[in-house]
């Protein structure tokens, strides 16, 4: 399916409460919301529900860390007025979905999730082999449909997640978008939008089906939003009936990847709370001093008169996130020629670190003292965000003959 033009996308996007945000999901993910939300419509939550799949044992955790989390992503920029932020079990629309969703979705799906095996390796001191940890994503994708959303910003890490979502989506339209009358219904709804909107349709849509010309879409698309006089169903049939399938009932979403998903940590792996290589989004300044002085640097400079290599060197990889290219270019001739010291080398980075820590720290500090505030923002976003899924939840019901009279 071709993506929808951006005025009629949804962004949504999860983050699981199991610890305190360290810098890698700010430069990871939170940036990218703070940029997406003056661009789309957003919807941010708390996924605790995800959280309890693999803290099912230790479930205080989530509440230790669920408002922490909120005032981390208000610290980092992200407006309440622009976005919704919401709490995922306060919206058990959800659960609902994900339970319709597991009548449809092959096992075999879900067993060939990458995330499924790696875990279960990777938390080895957990038993993840249990109902919840294999639907996983299955309920992301019920995170996502809900909402109906074209765009979900993640880390690479997740991608297959939000195949699966295509998939589902695909599937689910295919068996319960295709109501018998399907063209009949159609072509009425076509004969509705008046006169010279149903040729300007017709000849879109013939454009697209017989020469694959995505510009028709969107300009079908763009046709469809503004028309005045059709109702929401028949408005869905026409972006169905455009591609040639059934109703879209639930559209299939796209992964929006950030450009540094891979924040290095201290050790120059990715920064992960599982390496232990991670600095806090506001963690004391004079903590992050002492991680950032003893972090490893490029072996070979055992003394300072050794020179080093640059790309071999964990503190690189933070100089080119957070650098000047005079700065980088000074690293470079002083670590190569050992004109520089390591701790010289990391002066800019540690400055850097605190300058970019200090305006997070004092935004957390206001929502800290008055934890009323975010409370408030959140029970708002909840009751927003279940108005939004409740609709979708109708119409699935309905789609499903669910509906009983
Ligand atoms: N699985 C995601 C993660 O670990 C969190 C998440 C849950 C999510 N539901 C989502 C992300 C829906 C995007 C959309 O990062
Ligand atoms: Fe790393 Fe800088 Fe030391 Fe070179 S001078 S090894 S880049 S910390």
């Amino acid at each position: 399916m071709a993506p929808l033009p951006a005025h009629y996308q949804r962004v949504i996007s999860g983050m699981r409460p199991t610890g305190p945000l360290h810098l890698g999901h700010y430069h990871g993910v939170l940036k990218s919301w703070v940029q997406l939300q003056h661009e789309y419509e957003c919807f941010f939550f708390v996924a605790d529900w995800h959280a309890l799949t693999t803290h099912y044992e230790d479930p205080q955790v989530i509440g230790a860390n669920l408002w922490d989390m909120v005032i981390d992503w208000l610290a980092a920029g992200i407006d309440p007025g622009a976005a919704t932020l919401f709490i995922q079990s306060r919206v058990p629309e959800h659960a609902e979905l994900h339970l319709l969703l597991s009548m449809i979705v092959p096992l075999g799906w879900l067993e060939r999730v990458p995330t499924y095996r790696e875990q279960q390796t990777q938390l080895k001191e957990k038993d993840l082999a249990t109902y919840g940890f294999l639907g996983y994503p299955l309920l992301q994708s019920a995170d996502i449909l809900a909402y109906r959303a074209g765009l979900v910003p993640v880390g690479e890490d997740q991608v297959a997640h939000i195949e699966l979502t295509r998939e589902l989506a695909r599937r689910f339209n295919y068996l319960y978008g295709r109501d018998p009358g399907f063209e009949d219904k159609a072509e009425a709804a076509i004969r509705k939008l008046g006169k010279r909107n149903a040729r300007f349709y017709r000849s879109l849509r013939k454009s697209y089906q017989e020469q694959g010309d995505e510009e028709a879409v969107d300009k079908a698309r763009a046709l469809l939003e503004t028309a005045q006089n059709i109702s929401v169903g028949d408005r869905e049939r026409l972006y169905g009936y455009l591609e040639g399938g059934g109703k879209i009932i639930l559209p299939e979403p796209e992964a929006w990847l950030t450009p540094t998903s891979k924040m290095p940590g201290l050790d120059g792996q990715k920064m992960s709370k599982s390496y232990g290589n991670t600095i806090g989004l506001r963690e004391d300044p004079e903590s992050v001093r002492k991680k950032l002085r003893t972090m490893p640097t490029d072996p070979a400079r055992v003394r300072r008169i050794d020179p080093g290599e640059p790309e071999k060197c964990p503190v690189w990889q933070l100089h080119k996130i957070y650098s000047t290219e005079d700065t980088r270019r000074w690293v470079e001739e002083g670590c190569r020629s050992a004109g520089i010291g390591c701790l010289d080398c990391k002066q800019p980075v540690i400055d850097a670190v605190l300058a970019e820590q200090r305006p997070l720290r004092e935004k957390a500090a206001e929502y800290l003292d008055q934890p009323e505030t975010v409370r408030g923002i959140i029970a708002e976003g909840c009751d927003a965000a279940r108005d939004v899924a409740r609709e979708t939840l109708d119409e699935v019901r309905h789609a499903m003959q669910l509906v009983y009279r």
